[in-house]
């Protein structure tokens, strides 16, 4: 018999749009995330890529409380995020983490890396004795010995200090984390580190993760289901495998074909899409000025089409 169990995180139609310009006359807004809904199950890993710029971080943070929406929902473990107050506010907080791209100036330089880690606890008002051991299993579970407890960040390399930043993300046995480029500032083999690193701790410790990335490649190896962002709009989402063996959208094409097939962290460049001439149309696909294979009908705004288990935003689809 088939059990269905609820996804850990789902977001339904998220919008969020920043002021960009104010004066006495009028307000103008930059719309970063528009419409969004995806789901995260329990132990699985969700890749989010796109391109500079195009909401990923934003997205990020909607989900993880740290930037309200404009209209939308977010569900955690079945729970409204946005009307979380008092002490399941506090809950979720400890039940959810994050990992950013740079950790030169994601820790603290003045604090030693036991503090670094610590700090979460003692929000959490873990007791002293409690802490200690928790620390020096984080640390140990991403990777470094304790020895590296007693150093400033300033003291170790690229690679250690995101296992740092990975530890403290860590440390209060959280169900859900958002990666947000961990690997972007880091060299190519210790890359591929720190992204076994993270499949190891889903499978060890069940943990789901949204891992952010403009690097279609370095999602590839770790994601179970990918969310392809252009312009704050999802163009296309599935199976990683679907999407990477046939994806469906002209722009998830593109990506794919800008991936040299012979080295797997070779990046694929998503900035070098090739340039139509084709001016904007409002009110239509986002896409349309980008697009290779764009008709008539892409000057209306297209609708989501579900083709197997992937979810297409193109009228030339299906
Ligand atoms: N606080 C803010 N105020 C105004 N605009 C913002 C703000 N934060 C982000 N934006 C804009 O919203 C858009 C999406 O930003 P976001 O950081 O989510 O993109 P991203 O996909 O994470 O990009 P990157 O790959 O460069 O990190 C960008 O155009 C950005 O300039
Ligand atoms: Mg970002």
């Amino acid at each position: 018999m088939e059990t269905h169990s609820s996804p850990l995180i789902s977001v339904k139609n998220l919008s969020k749009k920043y002021l960009v310009k104010k004066n006495f006359l009028k307000k103008e807004y930059f719309k970063a995330v528009d419409n969004v809904s995806f789901d995260i199950e329990k132990n699985q890993t969700v890749g989010l890529v796109g391109e500079s710029g195009s909401g990923k971080s934003t997205i990020g943070k909607l989900i993880l409380k740290l930037i309200q929406p404009d209209e939308g929902e977010i569900y955690f473990k079945d729970k409204d995020v946005l009307s979380l107050k008092g002490k399941e506010e506090k809950e979720f907080r400890r039940e959810t983490s994050i990992i950013f791209q740079d950790p030169r100036t994601s820790l603290n330089p003045r604090f030693k890396i036991y503090k670094i880690i610590e700090e979460p606890l003692e929000v959490h008002n873990f007791p002293k004795e409690e802490r200690k051991e928790k620390v020096i299993k984080a640390i140990k579970d991403s990777g470094l010995d304790e020895t590296f407890l007693d150093r400033y960040p300033s003291e170790l390399s690229g690679g250690q200090r995101q296992r740092v930043a990975i530890a403290r993300a860590i440390v209060l046995d959280p169900d859900f984390i958002v990666a947000d480029e961990p690997t972007s500032a880091l060299d190519v083999s210790v890359q591929l580190q720190i992204i076994n690193l993270i499949n190891n701790l889903k499978e060890k410790k069940n943990i789901s993760f949204l891992f952010i990335s403009h690097d279609l490649n370095v999602v590839g190896l770790l994601s179970e289901k990918i969310v392809v962002l252009y312009k704050g709009k999802i163009m296309e989402k599935g199976n990683a495998k679907d999407i990477l063996f046939n994806p469906l959208h002209p722009y998830t094409q593109i990506l794919i074909q800008s991936i040299p097939p012979e080295s797997p962290l070779q990046r694929g460049k998503l900035d070098k899409i090739p340039e139509i001439e084709r001016e904007p149309v409002e009110n239509g696909c986002v896409f349309y000025s980008r697009c290779p294979i764009a008709e008539e009908i892409c000057k209306t705004e297209p609708e989501y089409k579900k083709v197997g288990t992937q979810e297409v935003y193109c009228h030339l689809v299906g």
